[in-house]
């Protein structure tokens, strides 16, 4: 899919957000190294600290299908800025997706192109496992 699909693809994820609590919809459509998607959308919970990020959705969903290799990430939201993933999806995909593209897209259809590697400098992995406190 070129760029401009990916970008329509959020935007439609975003639609079946279920975020009555901060009425902020946003849609993700991640991208397997082998072209295959998988959408997500955020979901909210009335006791609040249970709610999920779209981004998460969608990473969950691609590795319990057992994806393991990706290679972009498409943000969408209704904001006029571009939305940035938080610190919790940034931490899951840089250990599960790593430094893939990541391309924040505004109400209009706009976007902002980074890495995940360029969102989490200096990000904690497994690599520093087992070298630890002892
Ligand atoms: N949210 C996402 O789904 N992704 C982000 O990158 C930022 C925040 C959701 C969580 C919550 O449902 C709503 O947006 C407001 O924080």
């Amino acid at each position: 899919m070129t760029t401009e699909e990916l970008i329509k693809e959020g935007l439609s994820a975003k639609e079946n957000a279920y975020a009555p609590y901060s009425n902020f919809k946003v849609g993700a459509v991640l991208v397997t190294a082998n072209g295959c998607i998988y959408r997500g959308c955020n979901i909210e919970i009335s006791s609040f600290g249970l709610t999920i990020c779209a981004e998460r959705v969608a990473i969950f969903k691609a590795v319990s299908e057992g994806e393991k290799k990706f290679k972009s990430i498409f943000i969408a939201s209704d904001a006029e800025k571009f939305t940035p993933p938080c610190g919790a999806c940034r931490q899951v995909l840089w250990e599960l997706a790593g430094d893939i593209d990541v391309y924040m897209i505004n109400r209009f259809g706009e976007y902002q192109k980074s890495s995940m590697h360029e969102l989490l400098p200096y990000g904690f992995d497994n690599s520093f496992l087992g070298s630890g406190i002892k």
